[in-house]
């Protein structure tokens, strides 16, 4: 055979395929979601993320601390609210002392550089395990805002240098925005879960914050996984709105998601490899089915690869460390 080009060339060894990788994951591209819980010294393995945990502020600090030492730049911090402060307002969502600000100002007393996230949602707050106010069993989206508002404040206000609005209501994008300009919020960042979709692989998630809904689903507000094109108008509508950085919500399965809106927009896009990704993963590699490690570099890379920016992954400490082997 006599062949003009041979493709298998730049395939031979691993220096040649090094030399011509086309993505290359990094430390600073991972942002790492933290589970917080009351109390000292309280670690709590989640059964449905095995090895993931829901920390007290003070074990969360030291954990904070070790990913700062491995390269990691970013936290995107959930917190577990006690059931007897849950109500249908969602009001100890900015309360000044609650355990999201508390965690926070934790947080950036210890490691002032690390950038954190804050996740704005009714969701962990509501007795109805909803992310906005309910009303006559509807989730109503004015009034939601209007929370969400008071919220990204007292979080910007406890020093959160990014909001992470993830409930899907309209409008609260601008809202937010208007809100952090009048109380002098100037530099704090929205990072928008602009194309986030009523997903079945939010489960582990809400075992790990007890904050699964009490009734019904959340298809009224986050979007169905048949839409391509809506995606897009959410995305490009919150960007008007004010938003920093914009997401699409989980990430395998919608990884053409991801390369249209990195198509489409001219922020960082980051894409969240969510709890239902990373427990199908610790499962099968449980079961001795796959192997964890390349799945891990493999979904990573793929999520980098269709246009991810940064990503939000409960792999965050494992990727590094296989990185830097
Ligand atoms: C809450 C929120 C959810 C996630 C992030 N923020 C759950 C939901 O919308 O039901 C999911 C994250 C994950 O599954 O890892 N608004």
């Amino acid at each position: 055979m006599h062949l003009q080009r041979r493709n298998r060339i730049l395939r031979q060894t691993p220096a040649i395929r090094s030399l011509v990788a086309e993505t290359i994951l990094r430390p600073a591209d991972f942002i790492a979601p933290l589970f917080i819980d009351e109390g000292q010294n309280v670690e709590t393995e989640i059964a449905s993320m095995q090895g993931y945990y829901r920390r007290s502020i003070d074990l969360t600090v030291k954990e904070v601390k070790a990913l700062w030492s491995m390269g990691i730049k970013s936290v995107l911090i959930f917190i577990k609210c006690k059931d007897e402060l849950k109500d249908n307002t969602g009001k100890e969502a900015w309360n000044k002392n609650g355990l999201m600000q508390r965690s926070i100002k934790a947080i950036k007393d210890a490691v002032p550089e690390m950038v954190i996230m804050t996740d704005v949602a009714l969701d962990p707050f509501s007795s109805y395990g909803h992310d906005g106010i309910v009303k006559d069993g509807e989730i109503v989206n004015d009034e939601t805002v209007e929370a969400l508002v008071k919220m990204s404040i007292s979080h910007a206000q406890a020093g959160a240098d990014f909001v992470a609005p993830s409930d899907m209501m309209d409008g609260r994008i601008g809202a937010i925005r208007n809100g952090l300009e009048e109380n002098g919020f100037t530099k704090t960042g929205i990072m928008s879960y602009s194309a986030k979709y009523a997903s079945c692989f939010y489960g582990p998630f809400r075992d790990a914050l007890d904050s699964a809904p009490g009734f019904g689903d959340k298809k009224t507000y986050q979007m169905d996984y048949a839409n391509r094109t809506e995606a897009i108008k959410e995305t490009l509508m919150d960007i008007e709105e004010g938003a920093d950085i914009v997401m699409v919500k989980p990430a395998l399965a919608y990884l053409d998601i991801i390369r249209e809106i990195k198509n489409a927009v001219e922020v960082p896009v980051s894409a969240y490899q969510v709890s239902g990704e990373y427990a199908m993963i610790k499962a099968s590699a449980k079961m001795g089915w796959i192997d964890e490690n390349k799945a891990i570099l493999e979904t990573l890379t793929s999520i980098k690869r269709a246009g991810a920016d940064l990503i939000a992954t409960y792999f965050a400490k494992d990727a590094v460390a296989l990185i830097n082997q």
